[in-house]
């Protein structure tokens, strides 16, 4: 390996709509607030990681088309390599973000568009980038066997990986074995072990379970709460970092997994790989956007400056 991040994912442009709730079936409500702006959370990981200052190559596809532009500006202006074949005939993919006005949560629906025919034909065809990563990362939004076949060949390269199950659609349990960090939310950890993830107990116990399966360590992010580190060296919380109130969730995984991966690059040890990460999340839900909201490595340092103070 060498210091770069790899990163396998999906890119869509995404349509986020502010309302004070989300309207019922048949219903129409008024909104407050729209945006139009670079998602998936494939490609967000990747600027994530850029701006925190990482050499980062991103493997997708994406639609000749003007949102498909878009990705490939944003990159451009983050330093991210696009690795991305752009698919004549194919749109690209686009997500429905609806952000809660008053809270700031978020739920979304994701249409992949051309980054939906990631193959393990296509994996194959970048199989040197991710062999000379120091660090490789995916998830779950193009398919499964791909994620597979990607995982597989970074192992066998001895490739730092980081496997990020979501949205939680199934996988193969081969995966796990495959995985240097297993990193899933509360309700795609849940979505695994079957029970809720609502105390530091119930990670914990989480966390047993994805060890068991073969994951070296799992970190399962809990929002507000933090994230709970779980191996067989470690388990504890690492509390989240924050820069100010939150007003925009959406992203808020990608941003953390990109500050982890770039400090993980850097040969940082997990704890502060981890904090590096939370810092990334921090600065980005005080931003509306995904992608757009990710911050530079001199504000995520000054955070954490600011966080060893207090
Ligand atoms: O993790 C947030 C991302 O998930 C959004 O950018 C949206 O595109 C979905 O893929
Ligand atoms: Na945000």
């Amino acid at each position: 390996g060498g210091k770069g991040i790899a990163i396998l994912g999906i890119y869509v442009a995404d349509t986020a709509y502010l309302a004070g709730r989300m309207p019922k079936v048949g219903e129409t409500i008024l909104g407050s607030g729209f945006s139009l702006g670079p998602g998936g959370k494939g490609s967000n990981q990747s600027v994530a990681a850029g701006r925190a200052g990482g050499k980062v190559s991103f493997i997708s596809k994406i639609g000749d088309d003007p949102f498909g532009k878009m990705a490939l500006e944003i990159y451009a202006e983050t330093g991210v390599t696009p690795r991305v074949e752009v698919m004549a005939g194919m749109p690209s993919g686009a997500a429905f973000i609806f952000v809660n006005d008053q809270t700031g949560e978020n739920a979304i629906i994701v249409y992949p568009g051309a980054a939906g025919t990631i193959s393990i034909a296509d994996v194959e065809a970048h199989r040197a980038e991710i062999e000379n990563a120091a660090v490789f990362v995916t998830q779950l939004e193009q398919p499964a066997d791909a994620a597979l076949a990607a995982l597989r060949i970074a192992r066998n390269a001895g490739v730092t990986t980081v496997f990020n199950p979501a949205p939680a659609n199934p996988f193969d349990d081969e995966s796990y074995g495959l995985c240097d960090f297993f990193v899933p939310n509360e309700s795609e950890a849940a979505a695994i072990v079957g029970f809720a993830i609502e105390t530091e107990e119930d990670a914990r116990r989480a966390g047993e379970e994805f060890l068991k399966r073969g994951v070296k360590t799992a970190l399962i992010t809990l929002g507000e709460k933090g994230v709970y580190i779980h191996s067989a060296e470690m388990n504890l919380r690492i509390p989240a970092i924050s820069a100010a109130p939150a007003i925009d969730t959406a992203g808020a995984g990608d941003a953390f997994i990109g500050g982890l991966a770039t400090a993980l690059s850097e040969g940082r040890e997990i704890k502060d790989a981890v904090r590096f990460g939370c810092a990334t999340a921090g600065i980005a839900v005080t931003r509306r956007g995904t992608a757009p909201a990710m911050p530079e490595r001199a504000e995520i340092e000054a955070l954490l400056e600011r966080e060893a103070l207090v």
